[in-house]
Parts: C-alpha cells; sequence; structure tokens
C-alpha cells in the first residue's frame, strides 16, 4: 500500500528539531502518517492514520466510526503485540462489527424500548438490541465518515475528528456537533477528549468502544486477565441490560472487583446478573471521592479519576483507565461467539475480548435519579477518558 505522506506539519518533528538545532541531537517525537484503507458502500474513501510515539507505540485509525484497528503496545521484555481486536478490511467492519474500536454517539448503551421524554415531547429511536436502542442506533457515529486533522505537537501525536449529526439523525432531536480528539503521548497513553455541542436539547453519551486483548489479540481468551475496577457500587439490570435503578453494592457479589481479579474467576456462577449479561456486561459506577463526575451531561469540570486497571500475567502488559465519566461499562466479550474472522484470519472465540466503555449510566434519559445526560444548547459537553499503558514485572 502506499505511503502518503501529509504535507507541513506531517512531517516528523525529528527533522524540524534538527534544523532548529543548529546540529544538536534531533529530538524525536510522535508521527503521524496517513494511507488508503478503501471506500464505504457509498463511495466515501476512506482512510487509516497512523500515530507513533518514540518508544515504538503505535495506534492505527480510521475516519470510517474513528474505529482504532490496531493498537501496538509492548510487553514486559519490550515486545510489541497489538492488543485490540478488529478487522484487516473495510469491508468487514460495514458488513458485520460488534464496534470493534469504534467511537460510540449519541448515545453510548442502551435506551430503553428505544424511548425517551424530554421537555414534554416524546421521541422514538430504532430498537436495534432486542427491544431497546444502544450505541446511537442503525447508524451510529461507529458507522459514519469522520474529517479527520492530524497534529503532532512536542511529545503529542494525535487526530482531531470532527462529525456533525443532523437534526433528527437516528430520531434524536438536535444539530450535533462533535470532535472527538485521540491523543498519542510520549507517556504511553492514549488520551480520548469527546466535545459537542448542540442547537436542540438532545442526550449524549459518547464512548470507545476498543475490544482488548492485553496478552496480543488472537491469544485466547481474556478470563485470566486480572481487573481492578475503582466501584463500590453497580447498576443491576433486568434481562434485556436496562438498568432497574438501582444502585447496589458490589460487596459479596461477583462484581466485587475492588482487588485485583481474574475476570473468568467468577464469570459462569450461578447469578442473575451474570446470567442477564451472559457474563459481565454492566455498568459499573465509578468512585469519585468527592471530586464530581456526576455534573451535566459531559460532566463538566468533573476531575480525572481512576477508574479500571488490567494486568495480562502473561505478558506483564497493564492497562489503566482514568476518566471524567461516572461510570464504566465493564463488557467481557460474551457474544463473541467464534463467527467472526479479525485480523490475520484470527477466530473471535467467545470471551477473546473485552471493553471498558467510560460513559454515562445506560438509560439516563429515562432514569431521573441517573447523573444528567442531556445536553442544552449554550452548554458543551466535556469528557476526558485516558487509557495508559505500562507493565508490571
Ligand atoms: C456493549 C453492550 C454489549 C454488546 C456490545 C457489542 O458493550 O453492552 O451488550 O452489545 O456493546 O456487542
Amino acid at each position: 500500500m502506499q505511503r502518503m505522506k501529509l504535507s507541513g506539519w506531517i512531517a516528523m518533528l525529528a527533522s524540524s528539531a534538527a534544523c532548529a538545532g543548529g546540529g544538536r541531537a534531533p529530538r524525536p517525537t510522535a508521527s503521524v502518517r496517513r494511507e488508503p484503507f478503501g471506500t464505504t458502500d457509498r463511495g466515501e474513501a476512506v482512510s487509516v492514520y497512523t500515530l507513533k510515539n518514540t518508544h515504538g507505540m503505535e495506534v492505527r485509525a480510521l475516519n470510517y466510526g474513528g474505529i482504532i484497528v490496531s493498537l501496538e503496545v509492548p510487553d514486559r521484555h519490550g515486545r510489541f503485540d497489538d492488543v485490540v481486536l478488529g478487522y484487516d478490511s473495510l469491508e468487514q467492519y460495514q458488513r458485520a462489527s460488534p464496534y470493534f474500536g469504534a467511537i460510540i454517539g449519541r448515545y453510548g448503551n442502551r435506551i430503553a424500548r428505544g424511548r425517551f421524554t424530554l421537555d414534554g415531547r416524546t421521541y422514538t429511536l430504532a430498537t436495534n438490541n432486542g427491544p431497546n436502542h444502544l450505541h446511537g442506533g442503525v447508524k451510529g457515529f461507529d458507522k459514519v465518515v469522520w474529517d479527520v486533522a492530524p497534529f503532532e505537537r512536542r511529545d503529542t501525536g494525535g487526530l482531531v475528528f470532527r462529525y456533525t449529526s443532523p437534526d433528527g439523525e437516528e430520531g434524536y432531536p438536535g444539530t450535533l456537533r462533535a470532535t472527538v480528539t485521540y491523543s498519542l503521548t510520549e507517556g504511553n497513553e492514549l488520551i480520548f477528549d469527546y466535545q459537542a455541542s448542540t442547537d436542540r436539547a438532545t442526550p449524549v453519551n459518547l464512548t470507545q468502544h476498543s475490544y482488548f486483548n492485553l496478552a496480543g489479540d488472537g491469544r485466547g481468551d481474556i478470563l485470566g486477565h486480572l481487573v481492578t475496577l475503582n466501584a463500590d457500587r453497580f447498576t443491576p439490570v433486568d434481562s434485556t441490560l436496562i438498568p432497574t435503578g438501582e444502585i447496589k453494592s458490589v460487596g459479596g457479589t461477583p462484581f466485587d472487583f475492588r482487588t485485583p481479579t481474574p475476570i473468568g474467576a467468577r464469570i459462569d456462577q450461578d447469578d442473575e446478573q451474570l446470567r442477564h449479561g451472559r457474563g459481565y456486561d454492566h455498568n459499573f459506577v465509578l468512585n469519585k471521592g468527592g471530586k464530581g463526575g456526576t455534573g451535566g451531561a459531559g460532566g463538566e469540570g468533573a476531575a480525572v479519576t481512576l477508574a479500571a486497571r488490567v494486568h495480562e500475567p502473561g505478558s506483564g502488559r497493564v492497562m489503566e483507565i482514568h476518566t471524567t465519566e461516572p461510570g464504566l461499562q465493564f463488557y467481557s466479550g460474551n457474544f463473541l461467539d467464534g463467527t467472526l474472522r479479525g485480523k490475520k484470519g484470527v477466530v473471535y472465540r467467545h470471551r477473546s475480548g473485552f471493553a471498558m466503555e467510560t460513559q454515562h449510566f445506560p438509560d439516563s434519559p429515562n432514569k431521573a435519579d441517573f447523573p444528567p445526560v442531556i445536553l442544552r444548547p449554550g452548554e458543551e459537553y466535556r469528557s476526558r477518558t485516558i487509557y495508559r499503558f505500562s507493565v508490571q514485572p
């Protein structure tokens, strides 16, 4: 595939540093490049953007759905593996993807029966998940082509994704202007910054749906990963995965991940909530320690706090998740059943990847007691999530 260097600021900063430094050793830093990745069914050109930092960590993402197609991260010996699930071709992403690597919007997670009432008016959305609305509908933000502007700063390379969702799209009110920024830092962090504004009140809940296997994509199931969640409580669900409204303590349940616990340790216990989720597919209420996070739709002014830590003992890889969001959907890949073939022909068997979707709680438009998700004209939606990668000996 031909490599197309983007003009101007895309060139490696290393070379400009070398010039500016007048003979001093070049200061290498992150780089961004773009290559073609096919054409959508609607004839839109799709590109893959590669971000790489000087430690060799590399992220590849599409302007289609903002999909992260690969993420190369070192293990404890400095060996790199791709730690996310995905496909090799655009065609596969368009045909059947369980949201692999994508930006999710307008509303991440479920809205019961695809209905909500806002300012006295009832809105009807697609029911694309049993009786419920899931992840923005039939053509959510995971399936649109975003405008992308790459950038390079001293210690960060990144991509700014922009999409304007028209009034009435997927049944949602108002024109929503969304901006999502991916930044890869020299600290081996992948940072997601979400921003949005609207011209009419609308629910908004943006997230990212990467599936991880920290042993490496295609290296079996994720049941041995040690998960720690900074959550004393979770939101139990009914059999269609809509929260009942209860906020329940994790104490004494298979949902207690307050100390590092293998995903598989209790996943098949005879527990009603695990039966509903077919494993873990639940929203955890993150401990915020009085640092906000339950404010407006975007958690305006909320502090970034630790949400989760995942450690894969074989490789030593560790992923920490920090977020401004009040919730985290921990999904253990229960719907993967061996029918999808991913990158390099790998078969995605049951629980071969997990997702940790930072978010406001599911079905919040219908739950007055949950942190609010309605964005109004003149307000700014803001949310930040950081995935930090490291190793443990
Ligand atoms: C989310 C949902 C899951 C499932 C996946 C995609 O994580 O909570 O139930 O729908 O997306 O397959």
